[in-house]
């Protein structure tokens, strides 16, 4: 079968493409150990209220530096509605919901997670810059949607 000379450099460019994409896949899930969500933990969403640690949902200072924070997102608020941080501080966000599906987006910042009635999500981000962080809910939810929102202070 004969394949012209250009159609053979067209499928070596598609072939070449393919393998640089593959490679970069590679590289970021195992240099910056990027990878697809797991290790999420089960709650019964008709319970949230009741389950240890979401009956206290809030700030958690484990170390100098480092805590845990726990949400509760729900229709149409977070729950804490404000935190306050030292500047530098590492924290470890855990949100649930015990309605429906929320977003959970802190702006400028690389933490996107959904919060899903059955399920714990869980996310870590170090605050290096000091200011106001919207956390906001980006998936619609309901008639209050737009409304949804949370602050962390970062000082
Ligand atoms: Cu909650 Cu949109």
């Amino acid at each position: 079968m004969h394949i012209h000379r250009y159609e053979r450099w067209w499928m070596m460019f598609g072939i070449a493409m393919l393998i640089v994409f593959l490679a970069i896949i590679g590289v970021e899930a195992i240099v910056d150990n990027m990878n697809p969500p797991s290790g999420l933990r089960a709650i019964d969403p008709t319970r949230v209220a009741q389950t240890p640690p979401f009956d206290h949902p809030g700030l958690r200072n484990l170390s100098p530096g480092r805590y845990e924070a726990y949400y509760i997102a729900q229709v149409f608020s977070f729950n804490p509605s404000s935190i306050t941080l030292p500047v530098g501080s590492t924290v470890t966000f855990y949100v649930t919901s015990p309605d429906v599906v929320h977003g959970f987006y802190i702006a400028r910042t690389d933490v996107n997670m959904m919060a899903v009635p059955g399920w714990v999500n869980s996310d870590t981000h170090t605050f290096t810059r000091g200011g106001t962080y919207l956390l906001i809910c980006h998936e619609y939810c309901g008639a209050g949607h737009q409304n949804m929102f949370a602050k962390i202070e970062v000082r």
